[in-house]
């Protein structure tokens, strides 16, 4: 019957690297430069930080290898790749609503992360034009306090990523990422060197790694968790769907490691990079989604070459999010130019457009609707934060583990792990299948029952 269809096929990475660029690229975005800083701030910093890497490796990790095994194996998009493999394993083909439910998520967060994105488009510009006093807060919310402007760098961000996402994978997506990349790399490290230099860096290195246990909640396990899932891109695909470009020749779990080293890597060094500027000027930890803006602005005004340098840091900012962005649009796309209902190119401008319409309430909740609440005292933005970090994707990457950890065919999976030391395919194996499913319940059950 259906198992034989032949579905368009997408084409694949070219090289050994372009896999673990554009993972990294998917995975390294606003999420680790703008959202770790300040949920550590808001979250009392240490206690939050160690939960936050305890669920990389316990549930993080383990999750990420079993969704590229599942995109590897099947080669399409999210919904068709559940199906298949599903079919293949003798499972009904309901797991492919774990592919629907990825492609709404991924909207979503779409909506969300093009109007921030939009904010570091406007602060390249902003970067390149102040200088002398540290940036104040208020600086900021003069930013964010107009819909017209924000709407405008979100319509901005948004066409960029649909058009890189129309061109398609290999010409599209990895291509950007092989320069890009490693830049924003190089000049991270050269923020923390400034950090550590002209911050105040025993402060920040307390704030970030003592933990202080005895304000941890139920709360604080649900966002550090939400956070890992967002920072690495896991619950919705998009990393299913780069496995499915990925040659048979690549190591997985050697792969896994490798993005989810980077991405951690990176969101600590936006961490040490960021808060020894916060203590130094007197800035507070705790101020929220600005928090990045304001003290990376404040630093390039302070230094000698800030005009040049800061502007540099917002571009590169940006490329990590549309590197990002490109992810979250990808499973929808490729849903729906594989099984031809819309070419490549359409199917991008109307996911996209859906989006952008979803985003202008996210743009709206930095000003004219900051009062209007949605999910328990959450405005429009934080709660579709809310609903697709703390829900969508946790509940996503629960199910993805629990397919493979029970239900896929254990010959398909070996086949896709390749060569891999019996131990570690072991300790694999039991994470996915007991660990990972039953930590994200726990902090469900700790959270909302
Ligand atoms: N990981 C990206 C970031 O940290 C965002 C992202 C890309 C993402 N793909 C995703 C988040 C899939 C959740 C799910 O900025």
């Amino acid at each position: 019957m259906e198992i034989e269809k032949q579905l368009k096929s997408h084409g694949a990475w070219i090289g050994k690297w372009t896999f673990i660029l554009a993972a990294s690229g998917s995975a390294v975005g606003l999420g680790n430069i703008w959202g770790f800083p300040y949920k550590a701030g808001t979250n009392g910093g240490g206690a939050f930080v160690l939960i936050y890497l305890g669920c990389i490796l316990v549930i993080g990790l383990p999750i990420m290898i079993s969704e590229i095994i599942i995109g590897r194996r099947a080669g399409n998009s999210p919904v068709n790749a559940m199906r298949r493999v599903a079919i293949d394993s003798n499972q009904s083909t309901l797991w492919r609503f774990v592919g629907w439910s990825g492609i709404f998520a991924g909207v979503l967060i779409l909506s969300f992360y093009s109007v921030i994105a939009g904010i570091c488009l406007n602060y390249i510009f902003i970067a390149a034009s102040s200088s002398g006093a540290i940036s104040s807060p208020d600086q900021f919310s003069s930013v964010i306090s107009s819909p017209l402007n924000l709407l405008f760098w979100h319509t901005i961000f948004m066409t960029l990523t649909a058009l890189i996402v129309s061109a398609g994978i290999k010409d599209g997506i990895g291509r950007m990422v092989k320069i890009l990349m490693p830049m924003l790399g190089v000049l991270m490290i050269f923020m923390v060197i400034y950090a550590m230099i002209n911050g105040d860096f025993s402060q920040a290195m307390t704030f970030l790694f003592a933990p202080d246990f005895s304000n941890v909640t139920s709360d604080t396990l649900l966002q550090a968790m939400g956070q890992a899932f967002f920072s690495l891109g896991l619950g919705m695909g998009s990393i299913m769907a780069y496995g499915a470009y990925m040659s048979k020749d690549q190591n997985i779990v050697t792969n896994s490691f490798t993005v989810a080293s980077l991405d951690t890597l990176v969101a600590i060094l936006a961490g040490i990079a960021i808060f020894p500027i916060i203590f130094a000027f007197s800035l507070e930890p705790n101020s929220g989604p600005g928090l990045v803006f304001v003290s990376m602005l404040s630093a390039f005004n302070q230094m000698q070459f800030g005009q040049i340098i800061g502007p540099l840091f917002f571009i590169l900012l940006s490329v990590a999010a549309l590197s990002s962005s490109i992810s979250l649009l990808e499973p929808g796309v490729a849903y729906m130019s594989e099984e031809g209902i819309l070419s490549r190119k359409r199917s991008a401008q109307i996911i996209s457009f859906l989006a952008w319409v979803l985003g202008i309430g996210s743009a709206l909740s930095f000003n004219i609707w900051s009062d209007y609440q949605i999910i328990a005292e959450r405005n429009f933005l934080d709660s579709i934060e809310f609903v697709t970090n703390q829900i969508l994707l946790p509940l996503g990457g629960m199910f993805i583990a629990i397919f493979v950890g029970w239900f896929m065919k254990k010959s398909l999976i070996t086949d896709e792990m390749g060569s891999i030391n019996p131990v570690l395919f072991f300790l694999w194996r039991f994470f996915v299948k007991f660990i990972a499913p039953l930590s994200v319940a726990y902090i469900f059950y700790k959270q909302f029952f």
